[in-house]
């Protein structure tokens, strides 16, 4: 007798293993991703409130084209995931580098994983994040995963941006300088091919970069070409952040805002970045659909 109850005491407690073990949170993760498909979308990323809501905003256009699946998030900024983490609030308190967001949807059990860059040029950003990509393809053979294009990768694309703002910001008595980020990348070429998209389109809207080729100097010159003497500025980057808000719209006197008042101009800032217009949006979605159909 006394035996049959410790070998009942011995059941129970096993019965009791086996019932945490179920509850152990790899074993909820691993069917969390079992059959499905990962959607991760990486950006630089910010820490500003606006580009949240902008971030939001793709992830519910993502959502909408690819209802099914599950949507994750990775910033490259090394610098701005530590800002988020250790402010501990928010959608993105504990957001993953990309090489982390990877492990963890391995983890969790995902076997079909789309990538989507929402960088606006395929520059530095978007090739180390092609790397990492195909570094973690090259370690998990049976994981399927693809890369979906940053927004300016070909002239099809950057003419259906075009389209899309001429439509959207064309006004009467009014000139339109965006801001684009720019690069030592080869790639900082699409700024000028955009701007001479933008120009074949409609002369009153000018690129120029913050930190590369056209700069504010080309931007100025153009703008004293045109015939009205205000200016909509606006960001040519995925959200209106660090940049937007001190370079382009800032009141220190080497500001774009500043710099084309004193040039004479009227300056109206608009402070949203591209992934705040769907259309915009659209595009991105459009690489992503390309990089969800190779998955089959
Ligand atoms: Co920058």
């Amino acid at each position: 007798m006394k035996a049959f109850f410790r070998n009942l005491t011995i059941l129970s407690l096993l019965l009791g293993m086996f019932a945490s073990c179920s509850k152990d949170d790899d074993h909820v993760a691993e069917k969390k991703g079992a059959g499905k498909t990962a959607i991760l979308l990486v950006t630089f990323g910010s820490s500003y409130p606006e580009p949240a809501k902008t971030f939001q905003n793709m992830e519910d256009n993502v959502k909408k084209a690819y209802p099914e699946a599950d949507i994750t998030w990775a910033f490259t900024s090394h610098i701005i995931r530590n800002i988020l983490i250790k402010r501990g609030e928010g959608k993105f308190k504990d957001i993953d580098s990309p090489e982390e967001a990877m492990k963890k949807l391995k983890e969790q059990g995902y076997e079909k994983i789309a990538v989507q860059s929402l960088h606006v040029i395929p520059g530095s950003e978007f090739n180390d994040l092609k790397g990492k990509v195909d570094a973690f393809k090259a370690a998990n053979p049976n994981i399927k995963m693809t890369l979906g294009n940053p927004l300016m990768n070909t002239d099809e694309d950057m003419k259906s941006l075009v389209d899309v703002m001429v439509k959207k910001f064309q006004a009467d008595d009014q000139t339109v300088v965006m801001m684009g980020h720019g690069t030592e990348h080869a790639a900082n070429d699409r700024y000028t091919r955009v701007n001479n998209f933008f120009k074949a389109a409609n002369e009153d809207f000018i690129v120029g970069t913050v930190e590369a080729t056209p700069g504010i100097k080309e931007v100025k010159e153009a703008a004293a070409l045109r015939p009205s003497k205000n200016i909509l500025l606006m960001p040519l980057m995925s959200v209106a952040g660090d940049h937007a808000n001190n370079d382009m719209a800032g009141e220190d006197a080497d500001s774009w805002k500043s710099q084309l008042e004193a040039a004479g101009f009227t300056v109206t800032p608009r402070l949203k970045g591209l992934g705040d217009y769907n259309e915009v949006v659209a595009i991105w979605v459009k690489h992503l659909k390309v990089a969800v159909d190779a998955l089959k």
